[in-house]
């Protein structure tokens, strides 16, 4: 029997999919304005004009994703004169994988053999006929600002993104990137404790059956999730304790089902890559560098670039990014050199442990 199985056709959910992080609630809340700016730098595109561009952050876990995307799909549903590109940028880190994967948001499938340049052409020609929004997402973690120049610069009607959780980025960036930037500043503050509270009795509304999310339960999620200053500890919570209270064939989320999932959520402390130690970003970069390579190799990968473990810290660490959704490790058994494992990169974006739940 699994957890989900039905009990007696009994069930605690009303649609499990508003537990998934993946899942983006129609209204954003508390988000409103910030949903609101992000559309005023769009809506010159729709009236044939230039857009403005955005430098949107804030703290992790504080809806800037969700917000944002919310925004394209309300467009999407508005016109089709726009063509919007979101990109993770913890995935597509340099100009060539970005220009390859704006191509093929596009709609553009022949980007094989193609050179950066060629594939902006591409770009260009489709964009130039119309407008375009970008959403560039963790734009920290890009490795080059090439394709932010050629967007600037070559596409005549656009509204450019860039959201991160530093806003000191742009400072950093080459002068011809920033003048031709001229952002608007969106920030996203951490939420309130009030707002907590809001956000995990909206998704209990959208998720549960009424009445299902006591008081006592939602009250000891909101306090932990305040405290961890992240909106996706509250969704582990609130999944986890909802997974808890079926498992328990209880009809309701009480107070003890919401601690076996913060004694859970303990366990996993892992966040985003900048929370890792050093040895463990250097492990994750050799990874990255050589996704798809067996375990022994890349650990004498990283000794070459100074790695300092021993191999059992070294496995014990993959380990760790493996649970944290960085990292997937599979293991061969009986291949021609025996048992050995593969280390990829995760390719769907999980930035964080809490993603995995
Ligand atoms: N105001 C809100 N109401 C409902 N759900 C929210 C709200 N804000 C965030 N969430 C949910 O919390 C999760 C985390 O939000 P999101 O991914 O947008 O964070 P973020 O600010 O982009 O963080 P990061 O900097 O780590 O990327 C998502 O599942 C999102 O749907
Ligand atoms: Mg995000």
């Amino acid at each position: 029997m699994g957890l989900f199985s039905q009990k007696g056709g009994e069930t605690l959910f009303r649609n499990e999919d508003a537990l998934d992080l993946e899942f983006v609630p129609k209204l954003l809340p508390y988000r409103e304005l910030q949903q609101k700016r992000a559309a005023a730098c769009i809506r010159p595109l729709l009236e044939g004009r230039p857009g403005r561009n955005a430098l949107v952050h804030g703290p992790p876990g504080v809806g800037k994703t969700a917000a944002i995307k919310w925004v394209l799909r309300e467009l999407e549903d508005t016109t089709d004169d726009v063509e919007m590109v979101y990109i993770n940028c913890w995935q597509k880190n340099t100009t060539f994988k970005i220009f390859e994967e704006i191509c093929q948001q596009l709609g553009y499938k022949f980007t094989q053999n193609k050179r950066t340049e060629e594939l902006f052409e591409v770009i260009k020609n489709i964009v130039n006929k119309k407008a375009g929004v970008f959403v560039f997402d963790e734009v920290d973690k890009v490795e080059d600002h090439d394709f932010l120049y050629s967007i600037l610069e070559e596409l005549y009607k656009k509204a450019v993104f860039l959201v991160t959780n530093y806003k000191e980025w742009l400072e950093d960036i080459d002068e011809r990137i920033r003048s031709r930037m001229t952002p608007e500043i969106i920030e996203f503050r951490s939420y309130s404790k009030e707002e907590v509270s809001g956000i995990l009795k909206h998704r209990a509304e959208l998720a549960l059956i009424p009445g299902a999310l006591t008081d006592d339960a939602l009250n000891a999620m909101t306090s932990y999730a305040f405290e961890a200053k992240d909106i996706r500890v509250g969704m582990f919570l609130f999944r986890e304790a909802a997974l808890a209270s079926e498992y328990a064939n209880s009809k309701r989320i009480l107070f003890e089902h919401a601690n076996v999932a913060i004694t859970k959520a303990k366990e996993f402390v892992i966040r985003k890559p900048d929370d890792l130690g050093d040895d463990t970003k250097q492990i994750l970069d050799v990874v990255k560098k050589n996704s798809g390579s067996k375990i022994g190799d890349l650990f004498r990968l990283y000794k070459e670039v100074g790695g300092f473990g021993t191999y059992k810290t070294f496995q014990r660490k993959i380990d760790r990014l493996e649970r944290g959704g960085f990292v997937t490790a599979n293991k061969i058994i009986g291949g021609a050199e025996g048992t050995t494992t593969i280390v990829d990169i995760a390719t769907k974006e999980k930035p964080t442990t809490l993603d995995r739940f």
